[in-house]
Protein backbone atom coordinates (compact mmCIF):
# COMPACT_ATOMS: atom_id res chain seq x y z
CA UNK A 1 0.00 0.00 0.00
CA UNK A 2 1.29 3.24 -0.93
CA UNK A 3 0.36 6.04 2.16
CA UNK A 4 0.36 9.57 1.42
CA UNK A 5 1.41 12.54 3.83
CA UNK A 6 -0.34 15.95 3.49
CA UNK A 7 3.68 16.92 2.13
CA UNK A 8 3.13 14.56 -0.32
CA UNK A 9 5.67 11.34 0.00
CA UNK A 10 4.64 8.17 -0.08
CA UNK A 11 6.31 5.16 1.43
CA UNK A 12 5.39 1.38 -0.89
CA UNK A 13 4.35 -1.23 1.41
CA UNK A 14 4.27 -4.63 0.12
CA UNK A 15 0.60 -5.79 1.26
CA UNK A 16 -1.55 -3.56 -1.06
CA UNK A 17 -4.96 -5.01 -1.51
CA UNK A 18 -3.96 -8.10 0.76
CA UNK A 19 -4.22 -10.68 -1.83
CA UNK A 20 -0.70 -12.71 -3.52
CA UNK A 21 0.50 -12.09 -6.70
CA UNK A 22 0.50 -15.05 -9.17
CA UNK A 23 4.03 -16.24 -9.83
CA UNK A 24 3.10 -17.00 -13.48
CA UNK A 25 1.29 -14.73 -16.50
CA UNK A 26 2.76 -13.87 -20.08
CA UNK A 27 2.36 -13.42 -23.23
CA UNK A 28 1.95 -17.40 -24.34
CA UNK A 29 -0.84 -17.83 -21.42
CA UNK A 30 -3.13 -15.44 -23.27
CA UNK A 31 -3.44 -16.94 -26.49
CA UNK A 32 -6.18 -19.39 -25.37
CA UNK A 33 -8.73 -16.90 -23.99
CA UNK A 34 -11.64 -15.16 -25.20
CA UNK A 35 -11.76 -11.97 -26.95
CA UNK A 36 -11.82 -8.84 -24.80
CA UNK A 37 -11.57 -5.90 -27.58
CA UNK A 38 -12.00 -6.79 -31.45
CA UNK A 39 -10.81 -4.35 -34.28
CA UNK A 40 -11.39 -5.55 -37.56
CA UNK A 41 -10.02 -3.51 -40.66
CA UNK A 42 -11.01 -0.05 -38.80
CA UNK A 43 -10.10 2.58 -40.84
CA UNK A 44 -11.25 6.81 -39.27
CA UNK A 45 -11.06 10.02 -40.96
CA UNK A 46 -11.77 13.23 -39.19
CA UNK A 47 -12.74 16.81 -41.04
CA UNK A 48 -9.09 18.65 -41.47
CA UNK A 49 -9.07 21.92 -42.86
CA UNK A 50 -10.43 23.80 -45.31
CA UNK A 51 -13.16 21.29 -46.16
CA UNK A 52 -10.95 18.42 -46.59
CA UNK A 53 -10.67 15.00 -44.01
CA UNK A 54 -7.78 13.43 -42.99
CA UNK A 55 -7.06 9.61 -42.17
CA UNK A 56 -6.36 9.46 -38.84
CA UNK A 57 -6.43 5.63 -38.96
CA UNK A 58 -6.15 2.76 -41.33
CA UNK A 59 -7.08 -0.89 -41.84
CA UNK A 60 -6.20 -1.21 -38.08
CA UNK A 61 -6.48 -4.52 -36.96
CA UNK A 62 -6.55 -5.40 -32.94
CA UNK A 63 -7.33 -8.09 -30.81
CA UNK A 64 -6.73 -8.10 -26.79
CA UNK A 65 -7.65 -11.26 -25.07
CA UNK A 66 -9.86 -11.41 -21.67
CA UNK A 67 -6.68 -10.59 -18.84
CA UNK A 68 -3.67 -9.62 -21.24
CA UNK A 69 -2.22 -6.10 -20.99
CA UNK A 70 -1.38 -4.93 -24.10
CA UNK A 71 0.61 -1.34 -24.87
CA UNK A 72 0.96 0.99 -27.42
CA UNK A 73 3.52 2.94 -28.57
CA UNK A 74 3.36 5.18 -31.45
CA UNK A 75 4.20 8.73 -32.59
CA UNK A 76 2.37 11.87 -31.65
CA UNK A 77 -0.54 12.36 -33.75
CA UNK A 78 -0.44 8.80 -35.42
CA UNK A 79 -4.06 7.91 -33.69
CA UNK A 80 -3.79 6.19 -30.21
CA UNK A 81 -5.90 8.53 -28.11
CA UNK A 82 -8.29 8.39 -31.26
CA UNK A 83 -8.29 4.43 -31.31
CA UNK A 84 -8.88 3.96 -27.45
CA UNK A 85 -12.07 7.10 -27.76
CA UNK A 86 -13.56 4.59 -31.04
CA UNK A 87 -13.30 1.50 -28.74
CA UNK A 88 -14.76 3.12 -25.63
CA UNK A 89 -17.24 4.24 -27.32
CA UNK A 90 -16.75 7.96 -27.69
CA UNK A 91 -16.51 8.42 -31.53
CA UNK A 92 -19.34 6.55 -33.06
CA UNK A 93 -18.75 3.99 -35.95
CA UNK A 94 -21.04 2.67 -38.36
CA UNK A 95 -21.25 -1.55 -38.95
CA UNK A 96 -19.38 -4.35 -37.05
CA UNK A 97 -15.44 -3.38 -37.05
CA UNK A 98 -15.14 -2.95 -33.53
CA UNK A 99 -16.59 -5.53 -30.70
CA UNK A 100 -16.07 -5.89 -27.14
CA UNK A 101 -16.87 -8.77 -25.24
CA UNK A 102 -18.27 -10.10 -28.35
CA UNK A 103 -20.56 -7.34 -29.36
CA UNK A 104 -20.70 -4.34 -31.88
CA UNK A 105 -19.68 -1.15 -29.92
CA UNK A 106 -22.49 1.36 -30.05
CA UNK A 107 -21.81 3.47 -27.57
CA UNK A 108 -20.13 4.02 -24.00
CA UNK A 109 -20.14 0.80 -21.81
CA UNK A 110 -19.76 0.48 -18.17
CA UNK A 111 -17.47 -2.51 -18.33
CA UNK A 112 -15.16 -0.15 -19.56
CA UNK A 113 -12.88 1.99 -17.73
CA UNK A 114 -11.06 5.09 -19.88
CA UNK A 115 -7.83 7.16 -17.81
CA UNK A 116 -7.62 10.16 -20.30
CA UNK A 117 -4.41 11.70 -21.45
CA UNK A 118 -5.81 14.78 -19.78
CA UNK A 119 -7.14 14.36 -16.08
CA UNK A 120 -10.62 15.47 -16.56
CA UNK A 121 -11.68 16.26 -13.55
CA UNK A 122 -14.66 18.02 -12.49
CA UNK A 123 -13.24 21.43 -11.31
CA UNK A 124 -16.80 22.07 -8.80
CA UNK A 125 -16.66 19.05 -7.06
CA UNK A 126 -14.10 17.68 -4.36
CA UNK A 127 -11.33 14.90 -5.13
CA UNK A 128 -13.28 12.93 -3.02
CA UNK A 129 -16.40 13.78 -4.60
CA UNK A 130 -14.63 13.04 -7.91
CA UNK A 131 -13.50 9.26 -7.50
CA UNK A 132 -17.30 8.68 -6.32
CA UNK A 133 -19.02 10.03 -9.50
CA UNK A 134 -19.74 6.86 -10.96
CA UNK A 135 -20.53 4.66 -7.87
CA UNK A 136 -22.82 8.16 -7.60
CA UNK A 137 -24.53 7.49 -10.93
CA UNK A 138 -25.20 3.75 -10.54
CA UNK A 139 -26.71 4.88 -6.85
CA UNK A 140 -24.36 3.38 -4.23
CA UNK A 141 -25.11 4.03 -0.52
CA UNK A 142 -22.63 7.26 0.50
CA UNK A 143 -21.53 5.09 3.31
CA UNK A 144 -20.08 2.36 0.61
CA UNK A 145 -19.33 5.27 -1.99
CA UNK A 146 -17.19 7.03 0.60
CA UNK A 147 -15.31 3.95 1.95
CA UNK A 148 -14.45 2.56 -1.33
CA UNK A 149 -13.20 5.91 -2.45
CA UNK A 150 -11.16 6.86 0.20
CA UNK A 151 -9.71 3.07 0.22
CA UNK A 152 -8.81 4.19 -3.46
CA UNK A 153 -7.16 7.41 -2.18
CA UNK A 154 -5.31 6.28 0.14
CA UNK A 155 -3.63 3.70 -2.18
CA UNK A 156 -2.85 6.15 -4.33
CA UNK A 157 -0.98 8.44 -2.06
CA UNK A 158 -3.84 10.84 -1.54
CA UNK A 159 -5.22 10.23 1.73
CA UNK A 160 -5.48 14.30 3.80
CA UNK A 161 -6.56 15.97 0.49
CA UNK A 162 -9.92 14.25 -0.03
CA UNK A 163 -11.83 17.61 0.52
CA UNK A 164 -9.27 19.10 -1.73
CA UNK A 165 -10.11 20.82 -4.81
CA UNK A 166 -8.64 19.95 -8.53
CA UNK A 167 -7.02 23.45 -8.90
CA UNK A 168 -5.39 22.60 -5.13
CA UNK A 169 -3.27 19.85 -5.80
CA UNK A 170 -0.70 19.04 -8.28
CA UNK A 171 -0.35 17.63 -11.56
CA UNK A 172 0.76 14.31 -10.48
CA UNK A 173 -2.34 14.40 -7.83
CA UNK A 174 -5.02 14.88 -10.55
CA UNK A 175 -4.01 11.91 -12.56
CA UNK A 176 -4.15 9.99 -9.58
CA UNK A 177 -7.40 11.14 -8.80
CA UNK A 178 -8.54 10.56 -12.41
CA UNK A 179 -6.98 6.97 -11.68
CA UNK A 180 -8.82 6.18 -8.39
CA UNK A 181 -11.84 7.45 -10.00
CA UNK A 182 -11.65 4.85 -12.97
CA UNK A 183 -10.62 1.38 -11.14
CA UNK A 184 -13.14 2.48 -8.13
CA UNK A 185 -15.91 1.95 -10.48
CA UNK A 186 -14.16 -1.70 -10.98
CA UNK A 187 -14.69 -2.20 -14.90
CA UNK A 188 -13.25 -5.07 -16.92
CA UNK A 189 -11.39 -3.15 -19.57
CA UNK A 190 -9.34 -0.51 -18.86
CA UNK A 191 -8.01 1.65 -21.42
CA UNK A 192 -5.44 3.95 -20.17
CA UNK A 193 -3.85 6.86 -22.51
CA UNK A 194 -0.62 7.74 -20.98
CA UNK A 195 -1.90 8.43 -17.35
CA UNK A 196 1.35 8.10 -16.11
CA UNK A 197 2.65 10.91 -18.27
CA UNK A 198 2.28 13.78 -16.81
CA UNK A 199 3.75 12.64 -13.23
CA UNK A 200 7.20 13.60 -11.82
CA UNK A 201 9.87 11.07 -12.42
CA UNK A 202 9.89 9.61 -8.73
CA UNK A 203 6.27 9.61 -8.02
CA UNK A 204 5.80 7.76 -11.55
CA UNK A 205 8.11 4.88 -10.74
CA UNK A 206 6.22 4.23 -7.65
CA UNK A 207 2.78 4.38 -9.43
CA UNK A 208 4.16 2.11 -12.01
CA UNK A 209 5.27 -0.20 -9.45
CA UNK A 210 1.98 0.10 -7.95
CA UNK A 211 -0.12 -0.07 -11.25
CA UNK A 212 1.95 -3.86 -11.98
CA UNK A 213 1.42 -4.82 -8.75
CA UNK A 214 -2.61 -3.95 -8.92
CA UNK A 215 -3.11 -5.61 -12.48
CA UNK A 216 -1.05 -8.77 -11.63
CA UNK A 217 -3.74 -8.65 -8.97
CA UNK A 218 -6.70 -8.14 -10.81
CA UNK A 219 -5.81 -9.39 -14.13
CA UNK A 220 -8.20 -6.79 -15.90
CA UNK A 221 -8.05 -6.61 -19.59
CA UNK A 222 -6.05 -3.40 -20.47
CA UNK A 223 -5.00 -1.32 -23.44
CA UNK A 224 -1.98 1.50 -22.29
CA UNK A 225 -1.11 3.45 -24.61
CA UNK A 226 2.44 5.49 -23.57
CA UNK A 227 5.02 7.18 -24.98
CA UNK A 228 7.70 5.53 -22.16
CA UNK A 229 9.45 2.11 -23.49
CA UNK A 230 10.58 1.78 -20.55
CA UNK A 231 6.76 1.56 -18.60
CA UNK A 232 5.59 -0.36 -21.54
CA UNK A 233 8.10 -3.08 -21.62
CA UNK A 234 7.86 -3.39 -17.72
CA UNK A 235 4.47 -3.64 -17.59
CA UNK A 236 2.67 -5.12 -20.78
CA UNK A 237 2.31 -8.33 -22.16
CA UNK A 238 2.71 -7.27 -25.81
CA UNK A 239 3.68 -3.95 -27.26
CA UNK A 240 2.14 -2.89 -30.43
CA UNK A 241 3.60 -0.05 -32.69
CA UNK A 242 1.38 2.46 -34.79
CA UNK A 243 2.96 3.90 -37.59
CA UNK A 244 3.03 7.57 -38.07
CA UNK A 245 -0.40 8.78 -39.55
CA UNK A 246 -2.31 7.47 -40.94
CA UNK A 247 -1.99 4.74 -37.77
CA UNK A 248 -1.94 0.97 -38.36
CA UNK A 249 0.19 -1.30 -36.64
CA UNK A 250 3.04 -2.09 -38.01
CA UNK A 251 4.87 -4.64 -35.59
CA UNK A 252 3.96 -6.31 -32.08
CA UNK A 253 6.34 -8.07 -29.21
CA UNK A 254 5.54 -10.42 -26.94
CA UNK A 255 7.16 -9.33 -23.48
CA UNK A 256 8.67 -12.72 -22.43
CA UNK A 257 9.32 -11.46 -18.97
CA UNK A 258 8.41 -13.60 -15.64
CA UNK A 259 5.46 -11.99 -13.17
CA UNK A 260 5.44 -10.99 -10.80
CA UNK A 261 8.00 -8.06 -11.41
CA UNK A 262 9.29 -5.54 -9.90
CA UNK A 263 10.66 -2.44 -12.17
CA UNK A 264 13.79 -1.81 -10.43
CA UNK A 265 14.35 -5.47 -11.14
CA UNK A 266 13.13 -5.55 -14.67
CA UNK A 267 14.90 -3.00 -15.91
CA UNK A 268 18.22 -4.74 -15.15
CA UNK A 269 17.47 -7.61 -16.65
CA UNK A 270 19.23 -8.39 -20.23
CA UNK A 271 15.83 -8.53 -21.72
CA UNK A 272 14.39 -5.18 -21.02
CA UNK A 273 17.59 -4.10 -22.97
CA UNK A 274 17.11 -6.41 -26.34
CA UNK A 275 13.19 -5.49 -26.04
CA UNK A 276 13.71 -1.75 -25.64
CA UNK A 277 16.63 -1.28 -28.22
CA UNK A 278 14.55 -3.93 -30.88
CA UNK A 279 10.89 -1.94 -30.19
CA UNK A 280 12.95 1.77 -30.21
CA UNK A 281 14.97 1.04 -33.61
CA UNK A 282 11.66 0.08 -34.97
CA UNK A 283 9.81 2.97 -34.00
CA UNK A 284 12.44 5.94 -33.94
CA UNK A 285 11.87 5.20 -37.97
CA UNK A 286 7.99 6.21 -37.61
CA UNK A 287 8.71 8.94 -34.61
CA UNK A 288 10.93 10.87 -37.85
CA UNK A 289 8.45 10.42 -40.04
CA UNK A 290 5.63 12.14 -37.97
CA UNK A 291 8.55 15.02 -36.56
CA UNK A 292 9.19 15.42 -40.41
CA UNK A 293 5.13 15.86 -41.16
CA UNK A 294 5.14 18.19 -38.47
CA UNK A 295 7.62 20.23 -39.54
CA UNK A 296 6.67 20.79 -42.97
CA UNK A 297 3.02 21.04 -41.62
CA UNK A 298 1.52 18.22 -43.42
N1 LIG B 1 -11.92 15.41 -34.02
C1 LIG B 1 -10.85 15.61 -34.78
N2 LIG B 1 -10.90 16.43 -35.86
C2 LIG B 1 -9.83 16.63 -36.63
N3 LIG B 1 -8.63 16.08 -36.41
C3 LIG B 1 -8.51 15.29 -35.37
C4 LIG B 1 -9.60 15.00 -34.49
N4 LIG B 1 -9.17 14.18 -33.52
C5 LIG B 1 -7.86 13.94 -33.80
N5 LIG B 1 -7.48 14.61 -34.89
C6 LIG B 1 -6.15 14.56 -35.51
O1 LIG B 1 -5.90 13.19 -35.67
C7 LIG B 1 -4.56 12.88 -35.41
C8 LIG B 1 -4.49 11.83 -34.34
O2 LIG B 1 -4.86 12.39 -33.08
P1 LIG B 1 -4.69 11.58 -31.73
O3 LIG B 1 -5.04 12.51 -30.64
O4 LIG B 1 -5.47 10.33 -31.85
O5 LIG B 1 -3.14 11.26 -31.76
P2 LIG B 1 -2.23 10.56 -30.65
O6 LIG B 1 -1.53 9.43 -31.30
O7 LIG B 1 -3.03 10.26 -29.45
O8 LIG B 1 -1.17 11.70 -30.35
P3 LIG B 1 -0.39 12.05 -28.95
O9 LIG B 1 0.65 11.00 -28.81
O10 LIG B 1 0.20 13.40 -29.23
O11 LIG B 1 -1.41 12.07 -27.86
C9 LIG B 1 -3.89 14.19 -35.05
O12 LIG B 1 -3.26 14.69 -36.20
C10 LIG B 1 -5.05 15.07 -34.63
O13 LIG B 1 -4.75 16.42 -34.91
MG1 LIG C 1 -3.04 10.98 -27.53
Amino acid sequence: MISGTRSGSYEMSTHLLNTTRPRTGNASENASRPNAISVTNLSYRAAGNKGRSIEILNNVDLTVKEGEFVAIVGPSGCGKSTLLNLIAGLIKVEGDSLSVFGAPVRGISPRIGYVFQTHALLPWRSVLKNVEIGMEMRGESATERRQRAMDALKQLGLEGFEDHYPSEISGGMRQRVSLARTLVAGPDILLMDEPFGALDAQTKLLIQDLFIEYWENHRKTVVFVTHDLSEAITMADRILVMSSRPGRFKSAYSIDIERPRHLAHVRTMPQYTMYWERIWEDLKEEAKTAMLTRATGG
